[in-house]
C-alpha cells in the first residue's frame, strides 16, 4: 500500500537535474517531510558497483549488456531503496529511472523500445513514479554543461544526445499525466520555482 511519493528526475546530461533535485530536497526538508535521495545507476552497494562498471569500464559493452545492467542496478535500487522508503511514508527523489532506459538505450542506441518497456516493468516489479520531471536544454547547452571530463555515457556523439532529447520529448507527449517537461534553459532559481509549482498539487 503507497503511503509516501516517488517522483524521478529525467533528462539528457547537462540538463541541470541534479542541481534541481538538491534543491527540492532541501525545500521539500525544510518545509517538515522525510526526503531520500538515491540514483540510477548506483544507489548505494550493490548499486556503486554496477554504476563503476557502466560509467567506466573502458572495453566494448554490448549494448543490450549495457541495458541489462541498467535494469540489474533498476531492481535493486526499487527492491532495497525506493519501497522500503515509500512504504514508511518518505517522498523518494530518485535521479534517472525507467524513462533513461527508453530514452537512452531505446531512441539513443536504436534498442526495441517496448522491449525496454517490458524489461522496466519486469525490473521495477510494475512500480511507477508518480510523478517525473523531464528537465530539456538543447543539445549545445548540456554538453557544455558536461564540459571536456566525460564518463563513458557522455563521450557518445550529438546525434546520439539528440535523440535521446527528442525520445524524452516524445515520451512527455505519450505520459503527459506523469512526465512534465521543465524548460532547463532558465535560470537555477526560475526552474526551481517552476518545479515547485508543479509538485505542490501531489504533497499532502
Ligand atoms: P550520471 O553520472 O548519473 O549522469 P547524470 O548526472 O547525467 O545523470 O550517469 C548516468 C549515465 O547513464 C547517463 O549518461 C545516462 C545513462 N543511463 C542510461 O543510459 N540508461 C539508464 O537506464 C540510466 C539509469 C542511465
Amino acid at each position: 500500500m503507497q503511503k509516501g511519493l516517488f517522483i524521478t528526475f529525467e533528462g539528457a546530461d547537462g540538463c541541470g537535474k541534479t542541481t534541481q533535485l538538491n534543491l527540492l530536497k532541501d525545500y521539500l526538508t525544510a518545509k517538515g517531510y522525510a526526503v531520500i535521495l538515491t540514483r540510477e545507476p548506483g544507489g548505494k552497494g550493490l548499486g556503486e558497483k554496477i554504476r563503476e562498471i557502466l560509467l567506466n569500464y573502458d572495453g566494448k559493452v554490448a549494448d543490450r549488456c549495457e541495458s541489462f545492467l541498467f535494469l540489474a542496478d533498476r531492481a535493486q535500487n526499487i527492491e532495497t531503496i525506493v519501497k522500503p522508503a515509500i512504504e514508511s511514508g518518505k517522498i523518494v527523489l530518485c535521479d534517472r529511472h525507467t524513462d533513461s532506459s527508453v530514452a537512452y538505450q531505446g531512441y539513443g542506441r536504436g534498442l526495441d523500445i517496448e522491449q525496454i518497456k517490458m524489461l522496466n516493468n519486469l525490473a521495477t516489479g510494475g512500480k511507477q513514479p508518480d510523478l517525473t520531471l523531464v528537465f530539456d536544454v538543447d543539445i549545445e547547452t548540456s554538453m557544455q554543461r558536461v564540459g571536456n571530463e566525460k564518463d563513458r555515457m557522455e563521450s557518445s556523439s550529438k546525434e546520439f544526445f539528440n535523440r535521446v532529447r527528442n525520445g524524452y520529448l516524445e515520451m512527455a507527449k505519450q505520459e503527459p499525466e506523469r512526465l512534465k517537461i521543465v524548460d532547463s534553459t532558465k535560470s537555477i532559481d526560475e526552474v526551481h520555482k517552476r518545479v515547485i509549482e508543479i509538485i505542490l498539487p501531489y504533497l499532502k
